[in-house]
């Protein structure tokens, strides 16, 4: 009989509870925190909600790169910079839990998928699922991403004016649902409702935090909860129709329906829900956002595109430096540890942010400029390691890293094939924060017809980058 190693304990998610439980930890600790500003402060609170890389760059620059700030109702340690990073995504990793750090937050949509758990069960679910995002697959994948993008190219002309954002946002999910899930956008019903369930569930984490902890009728709460529950409807009856047709089906869904106990794991119906859900999120706004701020960028410095030697793998990596939607990454200590000298106690939040790491002046020269040549071969090898974490790092770096990257890389080129974008005058980029950092008001963009050629391809040609 194989060992079958079982999903986590259910925690609780209601956000009183786990606020109590903050609150009741904080409590225990004896050991002093790391310096910075521990008392309650609303201002504070709010400039964290409001403008959190100001924040977080000036406690750098008062307390070093490892410091406490008290946010809301609890004190939470945040590290910064090349060590930190290294401490916390791999040399000390499995002293960090995710699960007890605030993505907990997510579990109301995305269940015990791999953003919130740890461990044993991590580790196997990961292990299940990793020949989807390797080389040959997402090759394929590229492919079906071609098709989809010049689908959506379709109607593109000189002067039309749109919203890349929510252009993007369209074709992503349209891209993941027929290359992780196999559900066809041509079905357009199950399309359009598993789409319009999935967005309406997402925006429960655009409100104000006030607003996603009240309960009762007509809250987001209420509204997230029903879409989740018409959502699992939708992939519960794709799971049996595959398994009473006897054909698991060539994407992620068959390859986790194939996970039995004879892999020391037994995926339950509601355990690959929860990793479908935590796909469909995690990959869902980061590659969207992405493509909208490397053409804001783009739009800004037009010379980079069109001159002979224009790299986007490059332009890409910057962009990510600038903006890396996935910005905060929250742990929580298991053990007491030291982090770049500093002793941090166990049992409370340690949260690294890439959007600061990336913003650092000792660390990147002039670190408000676009500059995609820090990423050329000869400059790169001059970043230090844990410098540049778009995708986390160590064990559990991005899962749909290649995925994402290829995804950006094929839109972007087919765009810059045929067009140029220019920013609608007067606009100006507000950065929103939740879930992850994104254009608040859309990106409006002008298309205009281009006769230079940029030698891109349509970006499946190259090999996808390397974080
Ligand atoms: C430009 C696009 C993307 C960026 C910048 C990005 C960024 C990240 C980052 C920073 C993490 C680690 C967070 C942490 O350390 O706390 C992460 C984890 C993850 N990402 Fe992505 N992501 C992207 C696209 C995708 C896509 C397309 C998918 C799915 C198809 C995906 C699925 C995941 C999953 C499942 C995890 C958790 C991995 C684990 O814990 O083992 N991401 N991503």
């Amino acid at each position: 009989m194989p060992r079958v190693v079982a999903p986590p304990q259910i925690t609780n998610t209601n956000p009183f509870r786990r606020m109590a439980n903050d609150v009741r930890l904080e409590r225990s600790i004896t050991v002093p925190f790391p310096p910075g500003d521990t008392n309650f402060s609303v201002a504070r609170t709010r400039g964290f909600l409001r403008d959190p890389l100001t924040l977080l760059l000036q406690a750098y620059d008062r307390y070093g790169p490892v410091f406490t700030q008290r946010v809301f109702h609890q004190n939470i340690i945040f590290v910064l910079g090349p060590e930190a990073n290294h401490h916390l995504l791999v040399s000390n990793a499995a002293n960090y839990s995710w699960r007890d750090g605030h993505y907990g937050d997510l579990m109301p949509l995305l269940g015990d998928g791999m953003l919130a758990i740890d461990g044993a069960f991590h580790r196997l679910s990961r292990k299940a699922m990793l020949p989807m995002f390797h080389r040959e697959r997402i090759a394929l994948s590229q492919q079906l991403m071609v098709e989809e993008v010049d689908r959506a190219l379709d109607g593109w002309h000189d002067g039309l004016q749109l919203d890349l954002y929510h252009w993007t946002r369209e074709l992503a999910l349209r891209i993941a649902m027929r290359a992780l899930f196999g559900i066809d956008p041509e079905n357009a019903r199950q399309h359009a409702d598993a789409a319009q369930e999935f967005e309406n569930a997402l925006s429960f984490w655009s409100k104000d935090y006030i607003f996603q902890i009240l309960r009762g009728p007509g809250s987001p709460w209420k509204r997230m909860r029903t879409a989740a529950k018409r959502l699992d409807a939708i992939i519960y009856a794709e799971l049996n129709r595959r398994r009473a047709s006897g054909d698991l089906g060539d994407d992620l869904l068959g390859l986790l329906l194939e996970t039995r106990d004879g892999d020391d794991l037994l995926l339950t119906d509601r355990n690959i829900r929860d990793e479908v859900m935590t796909l469909l999120f995690a990959g869902h706004d980061t590659t969207t956002s992405t493509v909208a701020f490397l053409f804001y960028e783009l739009a800004r410095h037009p010379h980079l595109v069109d001159a002979e030697d224009f790299g986007l793998e490059l332009a890409l990596d910057e962009t990510l430096r600038l903006y890396p939607p996935a910005w905060i990454g929250p742990r929580r200590s298991i053990e007491p540890a030291e982090i770049a000298g500093v002793a941090v106690p166990g049992g409370v939040p340690v949260e690294y942010s890439s959007w600061a790491s990336h913003h650092l002046p000792d660390v990147w020269e002039d670190p408000e400029a676009f500059k995609p040549e820090r990423f050329a071969p000869e400059n790169r090898e001059q970043i230090p390691k844990g410098a540049y974490v778009p995708f986390g790092g160590g064990s559990r770096t991005c899962i749909g890293m290649r995925f994402g990257q290829a995804e950006v890389n094929v839109i972007a080129a087919k765009i810059l094939q045929r067009f140029r974008l220019d920013l609608q005058p007067g606009y100006e980029l507000r950065v929103r924060q939740t879930p992850t950092i994104g254009p608040r008001d859309g990106l409006p963009v002008t298309v205009r017809a281009s006769k230079a050629a940029t030698g891109l391809g349509d970006g499946t040609s190259r090999e996808p980058l390397a974080a």
